[in-house]
């Protein structure tokens, strides 16, 4: 089991270019704004208060490096499909996102978190979609786990799977979270250190293939 023994905030920037130098794996995490993206990765750096969590939707607006055990990257993302933000901004949040997964080799893996209160979301699977056209591998995080019972989450998982399985042959990870609760991190935490050992600074791009098959 890796243990969190140290995390930091690296850098708050505005596009792909601007981040630091590539040179360890790096984890992204994306969802809709306000589904908890702050606060998970808060808890599994244990530190409340790392990355800023708001109440308010459209709190994280760059994007925001913290390196963990002098070792890797954890990356906190602006959230999507905040309608209330200005169009031009809007604009400008979901393309400097989207050029940073394409553009940055580091990137073992991305974390898309999904509200588990609510049945699957087209902006959500949309953008599913869009990281599988672009070969990026990522996990299914449900989040808030805690704010609804057990019952009702096994049919909301049970509902994203059945849509995910029209469009791909397998399915990603999933885990359960609640950051409230504390749960699901050790998950997370697996995941990273599997991957970690897969990482060769500079070739990345080139062997990391994608885990999930989008059929014809
Ligand atoms: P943006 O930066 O605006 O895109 O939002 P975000 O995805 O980073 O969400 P953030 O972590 O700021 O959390 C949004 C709100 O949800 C805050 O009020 C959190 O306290 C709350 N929240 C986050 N995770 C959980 C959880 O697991 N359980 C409960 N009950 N509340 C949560
Ligand atoms: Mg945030």
């Amino acid at each position: 089991m890796m243990q969190v023994t140290g995390a930091e905030f690296v850098k708050s920037s505005t596009e792909v270019a601007l981040c630091p130098k590539a040179n360890f794996p790096e984890y992204a995490f994306i969802g809709r704004s306000n589904v908890g993206k702050s606060s998970l990765i808060n808890m599994l750096a244990n530190q409340n208060g790392l990355a800023k969590t708001s109440s308010t939707p459209g709190k994280t607006q760059t994007i925001n490096h913290f390196i963990i055990n002098k070792a890797w990257y954890l990356v906190d993302l602006p959230g999507y499909g905040f309608t209330k933000a200005p169009i031009n901004i809007r604009k400008k949040w979901e393309n400097f996102t989207r050029s940073y997964f394409l553009e940055r080799i580091n990137l073992m893996y991305t974390f898309v978190l999904l509200d588990s209160r609510h049945t699957p979301q087209k902006i959500d699977l949309d953008f599913m979609e869009w990281l599988g056209e672009q070969g990026i591998a990522f996990v299914m995080v449900f989040t808030k786990t805690d704010k609804l019972s057990s019952g009702e989450l096994i049919k909301n998982l049970q509902k994203y799977q059945q849509e995910m399985l029209k469009v791909w042959e397998e399915l990603p990870p999933i885990i359960r979270t609640s950051s409230e609760q504390k749960l699901g991190g050790e998950e997370i935490l697996k995941i990273i250190n599997d991957t970690n050992k897969l990482f060769k600074p500079e070739v990345q791009a080139k062997y990391f293939k994608p885990k999930l098959i989008k059929p014809e």
